[in-house]
């Protein structure tokens, strides 16, 4: 049993301070028994928590950590900007390089504004969607996370009938239920957003379906309404043009954050011409949002990204862990079921509505050293090996013997 004494003292003297010990799905207690909260360093794919216990990371911080933790080139360039200045007055010259960086990257951007979280980049483009259309009423799929505002959040605590009086829910991947949404719109439609691929949290993934997105299009043509899909998690994993490229299906407006910029804080709102005007009207800043560190690690991560192709190194090794867990789960009698863009993983087990088998799973193969979720979308990034795949499959093999022991017990 690995020691999590320090973690344990922390998460006491936080209970004291920090109401509910900790907030949002970051919170260790909602994850299987064994999971720390805290942790001291990490480098490459590898996560140490407080207690001096090493991990291979499947959540690479909910996202963020794409090319690895504390990747090499993107902190000398964070550094160089920290020695100059992060907090200016205004932006340093920094953000005019990333912006072209931006415009010459992703394919629909004809501009670009940043702003620090994945939150701003999707609540400015409803926003902006409705200045430029005049409009009110916001499409939004069920389930879909787009951040924590009162117009999105997946809590209603604290949330007036008044923040959704204009958005309109339709089912993800369902053109009919689409087209019936944007029905109940009409003449009213500013605009409709959509997740790059259906990442919602405890059910199996759906990639688009590429007449749903080209129904999501031409509606939005038809009705001279937005289309906003949000890349905040998924993008640059699955295209470094934008997550619906290979769709050949361009929106609107897009929303990004997450792994821009490799772990620094920074999110960003890109558009076509037609959105520039209203995008430029709009009053929406932030005190951090012209800060220079993150946009000199954004620069540094972008240009990595592009050179190593690491799109291509996360899908091969993506594919070596799912084919693995696979004949894992075949060779102990567990049925699986993998789901969604093998970049971001999702396992879960086959007849486990409270997620018992999935926490069992999880705890036993946390214990190995590897650390995966077992309810979420997980994450591999350009810094994971052949290596960290077969100790992840190590790992797992103690977690598959974990949920055949549950069965046993039920059995009995
Ligand atoms: C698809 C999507 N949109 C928006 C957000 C909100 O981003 P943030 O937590 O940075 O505000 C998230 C965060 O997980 C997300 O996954």
């Amino acid at each position: 049993m690995r020691d999590l004494s320090r973690n344990e003292a922390l998460v006491s003297r936080a209970q004291r301070v920090i109401p509910g010990g900790m907030w949002g799905h970051q919170n260790a207690a909602s994850l299987p028994p064994g999971y720390p909260q805290y942790f001291s360093h990490a480098k490459g794919c590898h996560l140490w928590d407080v207690d001096g216990n090493r991990y291979v990371d499947f959540v690479c911080s909910w996202g963020p950590i794409i090319l690895g933790h504390c990747h090499e080139a993107v902190d000398e360039a964070a550094r160089a900007q920290a020695a100059r200045g992060d907090c200016l007055n205004g932006p340093g010259a920094v953000m005019v390089e990333l912006a072209e960086l931006f415009v010459a990257t992703i394919a629909h951007a004809d501009w670009v504004q940043f702003k620090k979280n994945g939150n701003d980049a999707t609540t400015s483009a409803v926003t902006i969607a409705r200045a430029g259309t005049g409009r009110r009423k916001i499409l939004v799929a069920r389930g879909s996370y787009h951040g924590s505002a009162p117009w999105c959040s997946p809590s209603v605590l604290g949330v007036t009938a008044e923040d959704r009086a204009h958005i309109i829910a339709f089912e993800y991947n369902d053109s009919e239920s689409l087209a019936r949404a944007a029905e109940q719109a009409k003449g009213d439609l500013a605009g409709i957003i959509v997740t790059a691929f259906r990442h919602d949290i405890g059910r199996d993934q759906e990639l688009p379906d590429p007449e749903f997105a080209r129904r999501a299009r031409g509606i939005c043509d038809e009705e001279e309404a937005a289309l906003i899909v949000d890349d905040v998690r998924a993008g640059f994993r699955l295209h470094t043009g934008g997550s619906w490229e290979t769709l050949g299906v361009r929106p609107d407006l897009s929303s990004w954050s997450k792994a821009i910029s490799n772990g620094y804080a920074l999110a960003a709102l890109t558009g076509n011409e037609r959105f520039r005007a209203p995008a430029a009207a709009v009053f929406s800043t932030g005190s951090f949002w012209t800060a220079a560190v993150a946009m000199a690690a954004s620069v540094a991560t972008i240009r990595a990204l592009l050179r190593d192709d690491a799109v291509a190194h996360m899908t091969r090794l993506g594919e070596r862990l799912r084919g693995g867990l696979d004949a894992l789960s075949r060779r102990h009698g567990i049925a699986i079921r993998q789901t969604g863009p093998v970049q971001m993983p999702m396992l879960l087990i086959a007849d486990d509505p409270d997620c018992r088998k999935g926490f069992a799973f999880c705890s036993a193969a946390i214990e190995q050293g590897v650390y995966f979720h077992p309810t979420h979308n997980m994450f591999l990034s350009a810094a994971h090996t052949e290596a960290d795949i077969d100790q992840a499959l190590e790992a797992a093999a103690h977690g598959f013997r974990a949920v055949q022991a549950l069965h046993a017990l039920a059995a009995e």
